[in-house]
């Protein structure tokens, strides 16, 4: 599923703000398609925090953004720079300044759609078991019992936790716990996924087995996926769409769609010259004006 059709074959393109694209070596195309029906709308975007002392923060400065339905969007961006706080902001944990989100999540109701958040920070109940943690959000949606333990298994399996059903959070590793918080944001299949470097405390063999994991549930569900990442090879691998944030107060820096085309067998990924050549461009950008990054 996906947006694939959407997407353009060969081109590399991207979308400065406040400029015309910028074309990168020469295999650039302009490609007039669009999304079908924005999931998000995101419409400059504001936010700040208090600072200790005194003073304001400003961490977001006008954020345009959307997002189609069952798009897998990633976000780039300098550490510090907001990629948390709009990712907070778009689960509805933190509320804007000024802006507005529209949502749209599902073709039949409107906004009414399921969120689920794989966030930065651990976020597991300590006091529930492996099984029980990954089997919480789907009691919030009321799904029957035989159904909540099947999905549950076959997520515990899915991240590589088979034995650890009744463990409890503190008596596993940290990539252990990391797995199961990214079980739990998975199992209730959610319409939009938002994930917080989900990836980031995993050994590269269970990391790429949760990869495809995803990937295949985005690909069997309609789901909406925006993953922030540091991982350039990562949002390559798996985004239709790759957006990079500017240093903080941050705002778009620019939209990049991905040419390379789906289904995609991540394992053979890594070795095409075309991935690492996409790769390659994304880093030169990114490192792009990075001295000049505000502090
Ligand atoms: N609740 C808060 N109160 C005050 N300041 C905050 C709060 N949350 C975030 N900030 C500040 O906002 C800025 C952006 O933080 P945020 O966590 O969004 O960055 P990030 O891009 O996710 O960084 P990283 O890549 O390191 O995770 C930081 O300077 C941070 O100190
Ligand atoms: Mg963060």
């Amino acid at each position: 599923m996906g947006v694939t059709h959407l997407l353009p074959k060969k081109v590399l393109m991207w979308r400065e703000e406040g400029k015309d694209e910028v074309p990168f070596g020469n295999r650039v195309e302009r490609l007039e398609t669009g999304p079908k029906r924005p999931a998000i709308a995101v419409r400059d975007a504001r936010k700040g925090f208090s600072q200790n002392s005194g003073g304001r923060l400003d961490v977001l400065d006008g954020i345009d953004l959307d997002v189609a339905a069952g798009e897998f969007l990633a976000i780039l961006g300098p550490s510090g720079c907001g990629k948390s706080t709009l990712l907070n902001v778009l689960a509805r944990v933190e509320v804007l300044d000024s802006g507005r989100v529209e949502y749209n999540l599902d073709a039949e109701n409107g906004a009414k759609g399921r969120i689920a958040v794989a966030w930065q920070e651990e976020s597991l109940m300590p006091w529930k078991t492996v099984h029980k943690n990954i089997e919480f959000p789907l009691i919030a949606t009321n799904s029957a019992k035989t159904e909540r333990k099947d999905r549950v298994e076959r997520w515990i399996a899915a991240v590589g936790l088979n034995g650890f059903a009744d463990y409890y959070p503190s008596q596993l590793s940290q990539g252990m716990r990391k797995r199961v918080s990214l079980a739990a944001a998975l199992v209730s299949e959610p319409d939009l996924l938002l994930m917080d470097e989900p990836f980031s405390a995993l050994d590269p063999y269970t990391k790429r087995q949760i990869e495809k994991e995803v990937v295949r549930l985005w690909e069997s569900l309609d789901t909406t996926i925006i993953l922030v990442t540091h991982d350039v090879q990562e949002a390559v691998a798996l985004a239709d769409r790759i957006v990079v944030l500017t240093a903080r107060p941050a705002t778009v820096k620019s939209v990049r769609d991905n040419p390379l085309p789906r289904p995609r067998d991540l394992d053979a990924l890594y070795g095409q010259t075309e991935f690492h050549e996409i790769v390659r461009e994304l880093w030169l950008h990114l490192t792009v004006g990075h001295n000049e990054a505000a502090p």
